[in-house]
């Protein structure tokens, strides 16, 4: 009989594709495209959405929860150290019901890290769920053996793993969910996700809203079967063997339930002042547009990594899966009484609504956002070595009966690398999308968007360093891409979940 550990090895290797796979890529692979909707949108969104079975709450009516920061075990004159226990638990997330979810430190969203940039963080890991995972830390610059890839899965019995951050970055919002190779999607829908902040003195000294009126939102999407439980189309629901959802989910899964911070359209009560609210999109598949209804509009203030050289504003804000806007939201012209409401104007019935903001006291205002945020260097197409070009699609290639998805025609395979740039290197990078919506995020190393959808300019959502860029069928961006921090291996992939664990991935190697 096979041991428990070589069952789990075998659960992480399933994805690797047989010898032979290739046979069936390119050409004929399109046979089962459209078969089940593979290629369905809904809602702005590649995907199809899945109803909730239990009855879910009547929206605002639940107050919003933050997610507690973790506490260092213990700190030396560098580092700062943590530790993490993923493990199952049950938790009410619809009033009555009890809902089981994987979480770190068995919570969701799991505890907050903060970091200090220039300290490093060591966060040890140790896993009691019935799976392998990986961790990844979405936005960190972190050495390849310590990136979360794929394939190196913590079992239970390894006894907890050490992930090392550098912190030598600048201050931003980051996060951290599971990564393991094929099951990706459903562990992180089940509740392994962070957030994962660096702070620094320059950040500090601008006198944004801070301490309580700094608030993390992970708004994401999620749908509820009759018990309570978690309602995820997987192929094979052990996570074990066949990775995978089914026939018309294969596009993506869409919840009608939309929570922050793990709780259904919350309310936030809130004073006559500035909030930095950081906005993260943690869902599996769905994009958002977001506005105030009733309210004051967004002043972006940051991107996935960090501060933008000044503000911009925004009525509207378009956000896709990974990515991070950080906005400021005046609330001083507002009275008490006042209700401004977070939509989504992607979204129908309960998916047009995000969370409420209650205005209820009246409250001095210290804090400012400056014209001028940060020093951001912009990167210059002098500097460009290569180009490379990557298409995305759903469809090229199949294996288990399942449509793959495809970077440049090719279903992920860890042990091919498509790009060896050169440490330090900047590269220009092409990306388009074939066909269905693709949030495309690169491991390592942040870039800028100089071009998107044949205009010579970012667009209104894409300003400042990215980590992620959101494509719509048929779209394209032209990022400048600069390979410096660590030699190695990384992977870059779609961020729609359920893509990525049918093989939208591949690996560059930096030389
Ligand atoms: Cu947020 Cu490779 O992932
Ligand atoms: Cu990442
Ligand atoms: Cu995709």
């Amino acid at each position: 009989m096979l041991s428990r550990r070589a069952l789990f090895r075998l659960g992480g290797a399933a994805l690797v594709l047989p010898a032979g796979l290739s046979a069936c890529s390119g050409g004929d692979g399109g046979a089962l495209i459209g078969a089940g909707g593979a290629n369905s949108s809904e809602e702005g969104s590649g995907g199809a959405l899945l109803t909730s079975e239990a009855p879910l709450p009547a929206p605002f009516t639940v107050a919003l929860a933050v997610p507690p920061v973790l506490r260092p075990v213990r700190k030396d004159a560098g580092t700062d150290y943590y530790e993490i226990t993923q493990k199952a638990a049950k938790v009410e997330i619809l009033p009555g019901l009890r809902t089981e979810i994987w979480g770190y430190e068995g919570i969701f969203p799991g505890p907050t890290i903060v970091s200090r940039r220039g300290r490093r963080t060591v966060v040890t890991h140790r896993n009691e769920l019935p799976v392998p995972v990986a961790v990844h830390l979405h936005g960190g610059r972190t050495a390849p053996e310590h990136d979360g890839y794929p394939t190196d899965v913590i079992l239970p019995e390894d006894g907890g793993r050490e992930y090392v951050y550098a912190m030598e970055q600048r201050a931003a919002t980051l996060w951290y969910h599971d990564h393991r190779m094929d099951f990706t999607g459903p562990q992180v829908y089940r509740g392994l996700a962070g957030f994962h902040l660096i702070q620094d003195d320059a950040e500090e000294a601008l006198g944004l809203p801070s301490g309580k009126r700094d608030i993390p939102l992970m708004i994401l999407d999620r749908s509820f079967a009759a018990d309570g439980s978690f309602r995820y189309p997987s192929v094979d629901p052990t996570l074990m063997k066949t990775p995978g959802v089914t026939g018309p989910y294969m596009s993506g899964v869409l919840g009608d339930c939309i929570l922050v911070n793990g709780t259904p359209w919350p309310v936030l009560d809130v004073s006559t002042a500035r909030y930095r609210f950081r906005l993260l999109n943690a869902s599996n598949a769905r994009r958002y547009r977001l506005r105030l209804d009733g309210g004051p509009g967004f002043i972006q203030i940051g991107s996935d990594h960090g501060l933008l050289p000044a503000p911009i504003k925004h009525e509207t804000l378009d956000i896709a899966q990974a990515e991070r806007f950080d906005v400021v939201v005046d609330f001083s012209g507002h009275r008490v009484g006042d209700e401004i409401t977070l939509v989504n104007d992607h979204g129908s019935g309960g998916t047009a609504q995000v969370m409420r903001f209650r205005v209820t006291r009246q409250e001095s205002d210290d804090s400012v956002v400056p014209d001028r945020l940060a020093d951001v260097e912009t990167l210059s197409d002098a500097d460009v070595t290569v180009e490379r070009e990557f298409t995305f699609a759903r469809g090229g290639a199949h294996a288990h009966g399942m449509t793959l998805s495809t970077v440049n025609g090719k279903p992920f395979d860890p042990e091919t690398i498509v790009a060896r740039p050169e440490l330090g290197a900047t590269e220009r990078w092409i990306i388009r999308s074939q066909n269905v919506e693709h949030p495309i995020h690169i491991h390592l190393a942040p870039f800028q968007v100089v071009g998107k959808d044949g205009n010579d300019d970012p667009g209104p959502f894409n300003h400042g360093w990215k980590d992620t860029v959101n494509l719509d069928s048929g779209g394209r961006a032209e990022i400048l891409i600069r390979f410096d921090g660590y030699r190695g291996k990384y992977v870059f992939h779609c961020h729609n979940l359920e893509h990525e664990d049918m093989m939208m991935m591949a690996n560059f190697e930096v030389v």
